[in-house]
């Protein structure tokens, strides 16, 4: 159990990665993309849906094993502390803010102008929750 658990939490660790990877890689696509002129954006969006699709691995990875470690490690949440729902709020609040972005992005390659200003907003947001479920994961665990 010991060794499926250890594997379990290097996927958790690795998808942490892959998120702050991809998301960091997109701080930087991300609003060139933006500034680009509309004839020119079709140069960055491979890049951009690629770096996406990383993110995203990494969440759904995260949101997978995560409570698969919870249930198999800690037997629940029952002995875990504030800083563990502190994290779990910003987890919540960080999959709602993705969502937010995934669909102005949707919106804004429709031709949806208006929709890169969320984008503009959304992307440091994200990465200051990011952030903060980090802290929260390595005071709740340590
Ligand atoms: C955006 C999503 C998430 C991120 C960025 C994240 C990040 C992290 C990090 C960096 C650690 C290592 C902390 C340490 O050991 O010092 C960790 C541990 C852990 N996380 Fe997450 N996590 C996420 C989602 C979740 C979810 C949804 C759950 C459960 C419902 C969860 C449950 C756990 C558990 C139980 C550990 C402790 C592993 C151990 O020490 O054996 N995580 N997380």
């Amino acid at each position: 159990m010991n060794t499926v658990v250890n594997g379990l939490l290097f996927v958790h660790l690795f998808a942490a990665a892959m998120g702050v990877g991809g998301g960091i890689a997109m701080s930087q696509v991300g609003p060139r993309l933006v500034a680009a002129p509309a004839e020119q954006r079709d140069i960055w969006w491979p890049l951009a849906t690629a770096l996406t699709r990383i993110s995203l691995i990494g969440l759904m990875l995260l949101l997978v094993s995560g409570p698969l470690i919870l249930w198999l490690k800690f037997n629940g949440p029952a002995g875990l502390g504030g800083w563990f729902w502190a994290k779990m709020v910003l987890v919540a609040a960080g999959v709602v803010a993705i969502g937010v972005m995934e669909g102005a992005k949707a919106r804004f390659r429709r031709g949806d102008e208006g929709a890169g200003r969320v984008l503009h907003a959304a992307g440091p947001l994200i990465g200051a929750i990011m952030g903060g479920v980090i802290l929260c994961a390595v005071f709740a665990f340590n």
